[in-house]
């Protein structure tokens, strides 16, 4: 579990990065271009939203990271609770390609 979500630390970086570079560093249609369109506020609400639903799960994690390296127990009372958090997330993640997609084509509800 604690690889499983490396991999999705290390995932949230590189979409992070690239897409910041795409949208504000001239690759694509430009910055004007983002800052305009509303599915890119949709995605990026969506993205926030994924942030700030991964707070406590991240931070637990990190607890229990400290924990075994000190060869200490841990304390799994919240793991369903955090299960449940990821499948939300999961959903949020394809919200965003759906607005990510829409967006790639200018679409707009003017
Ligand atoms: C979980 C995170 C993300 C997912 C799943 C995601 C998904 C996608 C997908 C599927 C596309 C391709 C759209 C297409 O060409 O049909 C795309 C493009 C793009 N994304 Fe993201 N993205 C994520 C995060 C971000 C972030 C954080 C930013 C900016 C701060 C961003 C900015 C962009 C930009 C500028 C494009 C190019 C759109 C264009 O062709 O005009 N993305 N994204």
């Amino acid at each position: 579990m604690l690889i499983a979500d490396n991999l999705w630390g290390l995932s949230a970086l590189v979409l992070l990065v690239t897409g910041v570079m795409r949208a504000f560093a001239g690759f694509e249609k430009g910055t004007d271009y983002y800052l305009h369109q509303p599915l890119f506020h949709l995605k990026m609400t969506l993205f926030v939203l994924i942030l700030l639903l991964e707070l406590a799960p991240m931070i637990t994690l990190i607890k229990w990271r400290i924990a075994r390296g000190r060869g200490g127990a841990v304390d799994t009372g919240r793991a369903k609770l955090f299960a449940r958090i990821s499948h939300v997330e999961a959903l949020l993640v394809l919200l965003m390609v759906v607005a990510a997609t829409g967006m790639a084509r200018g679409v707009t509800f003017a």
